[in-house]
């Protein structure tokens, strides 16, 4: 990692934490009572040492340098289950819920936590492994492959403004880097003809292969412009393996915003107990290839996706929902 500052890493009082976890948790089950556990999550959050709270807030207000925020020794699940093999494997089997709540009491401080119903199966704490059918396929369940730089769900109309995902089982070989680039980085290097371009609705989206895409066609989603925002903090949303550019103009923005992003990516390894809150406004995340076993000891995150507010769904889909039912027809 390039310097790590506390507005970018934060490491816990992890007894600390395991008491401000219990007191709240008190044998609640997320996949029993979610709404009950999201509330006794968020009302926990005010218990979080002051000075995270205060990095946090300052994250969650102007975001930084780095897209990212990453939060380490956080307290784990004792005893814990093999790596599922099938997705819903833990909300049958897991015995313990601080994962869960550790990505909810990080996710309530930040905004609101939602899923989509296409997502890992409608799960709304997704169980993110290696699947050996999906090990080549651009899927956060691949392996073999580099999972290049994108946006989270970049087309949706609802995606997701933080993601966060919280490390239960880290890669034993220390291969699978979490890959992030900031928009920050390069921002000084857009040239006001790319910038331009990169403005104006003139790049169609493609729709995640989790959402029914299995062909992997590119541009087959709604069209929008890549970069929005102020100028001296400029904001993006950008799946270059899916997106596709509607004028050859904009066909090479593409291209020159992906390799400016490539320049500068940055690689994060995840280990038990570690939080990391992406900024889905200012960076692009990915994820080095790395050789599974599938023997129950792969690497496992689960992660969560957070709305700085769920108005915006009432607002885009006219219905109160926490998990999105929005669908795409062909
Ligand atoms: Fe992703």
């Amino acid at each position: 990692m390039q310097t790590i500052t506390r507005d970018v890493q934060y490491v816990v009082d992890r007894e600390e934490l395991c008491e401000i976890t219990e007191s709240y948790l008190q044998g609640q089950n997320p996949y029993q009572d979610l709404e009950g556990f999201l509330k006794a999550a968020f009302l926990a959050s005010h218990d979080l040492p002051a000075e995270l709270r205060s990095a946090l807030y300052d994250f969650r207000a102007h975001g930084n340098s780095e897209g990212y925020f990453l939060i380490r020794s956080l307290p784990c699940d004792e005893n814990l289950m093999n790596t599922p093999e099938k997705i819903t494997d833990p909300s049958q089997k897991k015995q313990t819920f601080v994962s869960e709540f550790c990505l909810a009491m990080i996710g309530g401080f930040l905004g609101h936590p939602f899923s989509y119903i296409q997502e890992n199966c409608g799960n709304f704490f997704h169980n993110i492994r290696p699947q050996k059918e999906k090990a080549d396929k651009i899927s956060s369940e691949s392996s073999k492959i580099l999972l290049d730089l994108h946006s989270e769900t970049a087309f949706h109309p609802l995606y997701p403004d933080w993601l966060l995902l919280y490390c239960l089982r880290g890669d034993r070989d220390k291969q699978a880097k979490t890959i992030i680039a900031s928009i920050a980085h390069i921002k000084d290097q857009i040239s006001p003809q790319l910038d331009a371009v990169l403005r104006q609705p003139l790049f169609k989206t493609g729709i995640d292969y989790s959402f029914g895409n299995i062909s992997q066609d590119r541009g087959n989603g709604p069209v929008i412009p890549i970069l929005y925002g102020d100028k001296d903090d400029p904001l993006l949303i950008f799946d270059p393996d899916l997106m596709i550019g509607l004028t050859p103009e904009a066909s090479c923005a593409i291209t020159e915003l992906k390799n400016l992003l490539d320049s500068k990516k940055d690689g994060v390894l995840l280990e038990s107990g570690d939080l990391l809150v992406v900024d889905n406004h200012r960076s692009l995340h990915g994820r080095n290839k790395f050789t599974p076993y599938y023997d129950g000891k792969d690497r496992w995150l689960q992660r969560i996706y957070v709305a700085e507010s769920l108005l915006r769904a009432s607002r885009l889909f006219g219905k109160k929902e926490r998990t999105i039912t929005y669908t795409f027809s062909d």
